[in-house]
């Protein structure tokens, strides 16, 4: 009930959970081993340092259309600059998505385990969140169909999924995409899309090029590592990157984001090499973990979810005490529906050799007194 007297957020606002961040501190003296975020271990590539660190006139406004990096990412994919939109990283697009589609009385539909941002972009604009349950850690098509009602205006599906790590293959998206009606957008946040090493995996360029209402988000800070400058950019119809350039602020990306993400899609180099990285620990992580008597999720992205045993000082938020006490972060996902496991980005690899050594520890309950 409203009084005159208080100002009031629009509904739903209260009901959001604000976004907790992986951990970055940890009360540890010696360095600190940061795998919360699913950050690269490379860094980004030197060319979009310089050209990050090259700027004078800061002063000056950004390019507004990001006319240069628009273009950049239209040369590297073969799509039209038109339909490519900027954004303060991925999330800022996702949220301006939700303003452009959803209000009051709105339903959007995302997956059980699914990124979280996507709750708070709905519940932002005073939709209602449809939660469509997951199938093994990874989304369901016919759950997710199931769910679909005359209300729901979009359905946001991270694919690969954060926390999951896990994939749906393309006759999967494209079989989602037939059969949702054609005023509901589908959302495709492919995040981590560099990283996917599988054929049957395809981001969402083919289905935003051949539907008038699939778009895909990506990001730069992921496989590129320019997390810090937040830039991401989204492909769209025409008519949906038009309601998102209506609403975006005006300089919503800066001069040095556009300036370093130039550069860095120029650097193939530097991508293939984080990508071999990844794969070679990824794989290796896998393993050891599983050796260790730990069960994993089999991930497609740069991260991991490591389930603990539902024993007595074997469990998560005890693996994750023991391997704070040794500087050690990786990400709690307790609000992902995951009370019992830990993510885990892949590290560089004195970093991935570092955790491996002391979850061994961990698990063999010597404490890890090294
Ligand atoms: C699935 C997914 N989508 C989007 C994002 C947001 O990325 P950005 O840094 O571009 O906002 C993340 C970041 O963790 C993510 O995991």
């Amino acid at each position: 009930m409203s009084d005159k007297t208080t100002p009031a957020p629009r509904p739903g606002i209260l009901d959001i959970t604000p976004y907790v961040p992986g951990e970055s501190k940890a009360d540890y003296s010696g360095p600190v081993i940061k795998l919360s975020a699913n950050e690269t271990p490379l860094g980004p590539s030197p060319k979009a340092l310089a050209a990050y660190g090259d700027l004078s006139a800061l002063e000056r406004y950004p390019d507004g259309q990001a006319e240069a990096l628009r273009q950049a990412i239209a040369d590297a994919y073969g799509l039209n600059p038109e339909r490519i939109v900027c954004g303060a990283g991925s999330d800022e697009l996702l949220g301006l998505l939700a303003q452009g589609y959803l209000g009051p009385g709105d339903e959007a539909i995302y997956t059980q385990h699914g990124f979280l941002v996507y709750r708070i972009a709905i519940l932002a604009n005073g939709a209602t969140p449809v939660i469509a349950p997951e199938t093994d850690n990874r989304a369901d098509v016919g759950a997710i169909l199931d769910k679909v009602s005359d209300r729901t205006k979009i359905v946001f599906l991270a694919n690969p999924n954060n926390p999951t790590g896990t994939y749906l293959p393309f006759d999967e998206l494209q079989r989602l995409r037939g059969a949702l009606p054609g005023h509901v957008i589908l959302v495709l946040d492919a995040a981590y899309a560099e990283y996917v090493r599988r054929n049957d995996y395809e981001a969402g360029l083919e289905l935003v090029a051949t539907t008038n209402n699939t778009v895909m988000t990506r990001t730069f800070s992921k496989v590129y590592g320019l997390a810090a400058l937040r830039i991401g950019w989204c492909y769209a119809p025409a008519t949906i990157a038009d309601v998102l350039n209506r609403i975006r602020g005006p300089f919503n990306v800066s001069a040095p984001a556009i300036a370093a993400a130039v550069a860095a899609i120029g650097d193939a180099s530097h991508m293939e090499k984080a990508i071999v990285h990844n794969d070679q620990w990824l794989a290796w992580l896998t393993g050891k973990l599983e050796g260790i008597g730990l069960k994993v999720t089999p991930s497609v992205a740069n991260f991991l979810l490591i389930h603990f045993p539902d024993a007595q000082g074997n469990r998560a938020a005890d693996a994750d005490a023991a391997l704070s006490a040794k500087g050690i972060l990786l990400r709690r996902v307790v609000g992902y529906g995951f009370p019992n496991a830990l993510r885990m980005s892949v590290g560089t690899e004195k970093e991935n050799r570092q955790v491996i050594a002391a979850l061994e520890a961990f698990m063999s309950k010597d404490g890890g007194a090294s």
